[in-house]
C-alpha cells in the first residue's frame, strides 16, 4: 500500500513538475497608470489643513497594479500614490472591473494599498470626517483615482506572463519614530526585542518573466510616513516613497519619459504609524531648543514643535530620502541570491463591524478578560497633529470658522454618550464620530480584513495606520498561525498598510494610553489592535487549512451624487482682452546652464478642465539632430513645477509658470518649454490650447 503512493506520488511529482507553470512559476502582469488628480484649488489630503490647497505640479501621481496566477488562483495588489484609500473608492474599482472581467477581481482576492503621500487631493473618502478639509466630496478627485486603479489593473491583466518571483530585504536608514514616548510605553522586554524603535527593513519582490529572466517589476515595502513635503507645499506631488518609484522606474525603462516603459516598480507603505522622513527631528523652530518629549509642544503651544530634514528644503528631504529607498531596491535586484517564491496562491477577506467585535484576551495575571471595540471618536491629540505636520484643524464649536463645510457639519455635533465615554477611556474624546451619522456616516464602522498568500509570502491588508509595534505584533501573530496550522515555516508575512478602508490609527493597547496624536486617532478605543489581532489570526488559521469564512457585512456605499461638497466648479476663463490662452508672458532666458532654473510663464485656463491623465501640462524640448524636437521631462519629473496662480478672480483668468531646473547630465543644445492646457469659454464648452517658448540654448561646461 505505501509502496503504491509512494510511486504514484512521485509520478505525480514528475508531471506537474514538467508542466510549465507549475510550481516554481506564475502568471504575473504589471501595470501602471496615470491617476494625478486636479491640481489647483482642491485641498490636500493628509495634514487636515484647510488652506493647503493644489497651486500645480510637481510629481505625477501613479497607480501601480501586479497581478498573480497559479493557474487556479489569482490575486492582485495595487499601490496608489494617494494618501490613503476608502471602500467607496475601491468599490467603484471593483464595479468597473466587473464589467470587463466578470468576477475575476473582487474584494475578496485585490488589496488597494495608499502610499500616503500628503501632497494629493482630497475629498474621495466619502466619510464626513475625512473629507471636511476638503469641502465635502471632490468628484475629480475620485474619478481621476478610480480611472488610474481600472487602468493599472487592465494593463497588468493584458501583460500577463510566466514568470519568477522573488523575495529579499535589505537596511534602510530613512525613518525616525515621531512617537518614541508612546513607543516607550510597551513592554520593556518586547522593545529588547528590536534594534530600533521603527522597522528598517525594507522588503521587496521582485519579478522576472521566465522566457527571457528580463526584470519586469518589483514591489518594495518600507514604513514611513510620505511627509518628506510638508504642509506648506502646494504642488501636487507622490512625495519621497513616489520619487523613488520614479528613480526606480526611469533606471530600467531607459529611453521613456516618465510613466511609460514596460518596467513597474512600486514603493507600498506598511506600518507607518508613529514613522517620520523627517530625520533631523523635531525642534522647536521659534527658539531652536528641544520640544517637550511627551508633548511635542513648545511653551505649551504645538505648533512650534516641527520635524524637518535631512535636506535643507523639502524637495530636498524628499530627494535624499527617495534615492536611499531607490539605492537600496536597486542593489536588492541586482542581487541573484534572493529567495524564490513557491507554492500555492491563495487569499481570504472578510467585512467586520469593529464596535461590535468583543475578543477574550489573557491579562499579565492570567485572568482571561472580554474586551470590546468602540464606536469611533477622535480624542483631544487628534486636533493637535503630529510633529510632521501641526494641527489647523478647526474644532472649536460654537464658533464660527472659514471653514463653510465645518459650519454646516458643525451643527450634527453630538456629545459623546457615557458608554462613549468609558469605552474610550482614558482618551478624551473630542468628536463622537460614530455617533453621527447625518448627513452620512462620518467615519467606517465595517472595515475590510484580508490576507494574500504567494507560496511562503503573506501579504497582510490593514485598514489603517498601524504604528511600528502594532505591525511587529500582526506580523508575529500571522506567521504563528500559519506555521501552527501547517503552512510554511519560512513564510514573509508583510503589513500593506492603509488597505482598502481607511480608519486612522492602530496603536498598541500601551501606546494608546499616553493619548498622543496615533493614541487619540485610533478611533475603536483601547482594544482596537487585540480585535484585530484575532480576526487576522482567524483569517490566517482558515487561509492556511482551506476553510471559508463568513463574509460579513457589507458597508454602505452611498450614492455619489448625494454626497454633500462645497467645491466650486471653474465657471469660466478669461485670457483677457489683447490676449489668447498660451500666450507666453515671461520668455526664458537666451541661455542657460547646468543648475540654472528656467521659468517661462504662460496665460492659461484653469488645469481643473482638464486633468490631462497620461499626458502632461508642460514639456521641456530639445532641438534634435534631425530637426525634429524631442521631449526630454514633462511635469512629472522632479526637475521641473507647473505651478498655477489665479491672476483676477472677476476676469477668471490664470497664468501658468513652468520651471525646469537643469540638472547635471543635461545635454548641450536648443531647447522649448511648452505648455499644455483646456479653457472653458463663458458658454461652456472645454477647448484644448498650447503655448511654446522662444527657443534657447543650453550649455553644459
Ligand atoms: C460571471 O461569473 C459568474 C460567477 O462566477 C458566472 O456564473 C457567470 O456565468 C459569469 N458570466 C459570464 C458572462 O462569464
Ligand atoms: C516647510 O519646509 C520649508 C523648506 O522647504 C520651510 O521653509 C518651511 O518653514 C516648512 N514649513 C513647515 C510648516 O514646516
Ligand atoms: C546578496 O545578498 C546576499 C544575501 O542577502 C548577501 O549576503 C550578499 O552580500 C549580497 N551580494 C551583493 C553583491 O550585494
Ligand atoms: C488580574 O489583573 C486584573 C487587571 O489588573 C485585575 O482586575 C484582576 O483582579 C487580577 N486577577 C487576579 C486573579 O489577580
Ligand atoms: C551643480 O550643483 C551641484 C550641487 O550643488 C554641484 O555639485 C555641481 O558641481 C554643480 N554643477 C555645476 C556645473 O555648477
Ligand atoms: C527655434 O528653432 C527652430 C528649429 O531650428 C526654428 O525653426 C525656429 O524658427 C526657432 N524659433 C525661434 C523663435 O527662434
Amino acid at each position: 500500500m505505501t509502496t503504491w503512493i509512494g510511486v504514484i506520488s512521485f509520478l505525480v511529482i514528475l508531471c506537474c513538475s514538467w508542466l510549465p507553470g507549475s510550481l516554481a512559476t506564475y502568471n504575473v502582469g504589471v501595470g501602471r497608470a496615470d491617476c494625478t488628480g486636479p491640481t489647483a484649488e482642491i485641498t490636500f489630503m493628509g495634514y487636515a489643513k484647510l488652506t493647503q490647497k493644489g497651486c500645480g505640479l510637481h510629481l505625477r501621481q501613479f497607480a501601480r497594479a501586479f497581478i498573480f496566477d497559479d493557474g487556479t488562483s489569482r490575486v492582485v495588489f495595487v499601490s496608489i500614490d494617494a494618501c490613503m484609500v476608502g471602500y467607496s473608492l475601491k468599490n467603484a474599482v471593483v464595479k468597473k472591473l466587473k464589467t470587463l472581467y466578470n468576477d475575476t477581481y473582487t474584494h475578496e482576492n485585490f488589496i488597494l494599498s495608499g502610499t500616503h503621500t500628503h501632497g494629493a487631493p482630497g475629498g474621495f473618502l466619502v466619510d464626513v470626517l475625512y473629507d471636511i478639509t476638503e469641502l465635502g466630496f471632490c468628484a475629480d478627485t475620485f474619478n481621476a483615482y478610480t480611472t488610474g486603479i481600472f487602468n493599472a489593473i487592465k494593463k497588468a491583466h493584458e501583460s500577463l506572463v510566466e514568470s519568477h518571483v522573488y523575495i529579499t530585504s535589505g537596511e534602510v536608514h530613512a525613518n525616525i519614530n515621531r512617537s518614541p514616548a508612546s513607543y516607550d510605553q510597551n513592554p520593556e522586554e518586547e522593545r529588547n526585542k528590536y534594534k530600533y524603535n521603527t522597522d528598517k527593513t525594507l522588503r521587496q519582490l521582485k519579478i522576472v518573466r521566465a522566457s527571457d529572466n528580463e526584470l519586469i517589476g518589483a514591489i518594495n515595502w518600507y514604513a514611513v510616513h510620505a511627509v518628506s513635503m510638508n504642509n506648506s507645499n502646494c504642488l501636487v506631488t507622490s512625495d519621497n516613497v513616489g520619487y523613488a518609484s520614479i528613480l526606480l522606474e526611469s533606471e530600467y525603462n531607459t529611453n521613456s519619459v516618465i510613466g511609460q516603459g514596460d518596467f513597474v516598480g512600486a514603493f507600498a507603505s506598511s506600518n507607518l504609524g508613529d514613522v517620520s522622513p523627517n530625520l533631523n527631528g523635531p525642534v522647536c523652530v521659534n527658539t531652536g531648543e528641544a520640544c517637550d518629549y511627551v508633548t511635542s509642544t513648545c511653551g505649551g503651544e504645538n505648533k512650534y514643535c516641527i520635524a524637518s530634514g535631512p535636506g535643507k528644503d523639502m524637495f530636498e528631504s524628499a530627494e535624499i530620502i527617495a534615492t536611499r529607498l531607490f539605492s537600496k531596491s536597486k542593489e536588492l535586484l541586482s542581487n541573484e541570491t534572493a529567495q524564490e517564491l513557491s507554492g500555492p496562491i491563495k487569499f481570504i477577506h472578510q467585512w467586520v463591524e469593529v464596535p461590535k467585535q468583543a475578543v477574550d484576551i489573557q491579562l499579565e495575571n492570567g485572568t482571561i478578560q472580554t474586551v470590546k471595540g468602540c464606536l469611533p471618536a477622535m480624542g483631544y491629540s487628534f486636533a493637535a497633529g503630529t510633529t510632521d505636520g501641526p494641527g489647523e484643524f478647526d474644532f472649536k464649536q460654537g464658533s464660527s470658522t472659514d471653514n463653510p463645510f465645518w459650519n454646516i457639519v458643525r451643527d450634527f455635533v453630538f456629545p459623546p454618550t457615557t458608554e462613549d465615554i468609558n469605552c474610550h477611556y482614558p482618551k478624551p474624546i473630542l468628536i463622537a464620530s460614530g455617533r453621527i451619522k447625518v448627513p452620512y456616516n462620518w467615519q467606517p464602522e465595517i472595515v475590510s480584513t484580508q490576507i494574500l498568500l504567494l507560496g511562503n509570502f503573506a501579504l497582510v491588508g490593514v485598514p489603517g495606520e498601524f504604528t511600528t509595534m502594532s505591525g511587529r505584533r500582526m506580523r508575529d501573530a500571522v506567521k504563528n498561525v500559519i506555521v501552527d496550522s501547517g503552512g510554511d515555516s519560512s513564510t514573509e508575512v508583510v503589513i500593506a498598510g492603509l488597505s482598502n478602508t481607511y480608519t486612522s490609527y492602530i496603536a498598541t493597547y500601551e501606546e494608546y494610553q499616553l493619548q498622543r496624536y496615533e493614541g487619540a486617532s485610533t478611533i475603536f478605543g483601547p482594544h482596537t489592535l487585540q480585535i484585530y489581532l484575532s480576526i487576522y489570526k482567524t483569517l490566517a488559521e482558515a487561509l492556511i487549512k482551506g476553510q471559508k469564512v463568513d463574509a460579513g457585512p457589507v458597508p454602505d456605499d452611498p450614492d455619489k451624487s448625494k454626497l454633500l461638497s462645497l467645491i466650486t466648479p471653474v465657471i469660466f476663463d478669461s485670457s483677457g482682452w489683447f490676449w489668447n490662452f498660451g500666450d507666453v508672458l515671461q520668455q526664458p532666458p537666451k541661455s542657460v546652464k547646468v543648475n540654472d532654473t528656467v521659468s517661462v510663464k504662460f496665460i492659461a485656463g484653469h488645469p481643473r478642465n482638464d486633468l490631462m491623465l497620461e499626458k502632461t501640462f508642460l514639456a521641456v524640448e530639445k532641438l534634435g539632430d534631425d530637426g525634429k524636437w524631442n521631449v526630454v521631462a514633462t511635469d512629472a519629473n522632479f526637475e521641473t513645477r507647473f505651478i498655477w496662480t489665479r491672476t483676477s478672480f472677476i476676469k477668471a483668468g490664470s497664468e501658468v509658470e513652468v520651471q525646469w531646473q537643469v540638472r547635471n547630465g543635461a545635454e548641450s543644445g536648443t531647447y522649448r518649454i511648452k505648455h499644455y492646457g483646456h479653457y472653458k469659454s463663458l458658454l461652456g464648452g472645454i477647448y484644448p490650447y498650447q503655448g511654446t517658448s522662444h527657443n534657447f540654448t543650453v550649455t553644459s561646461s
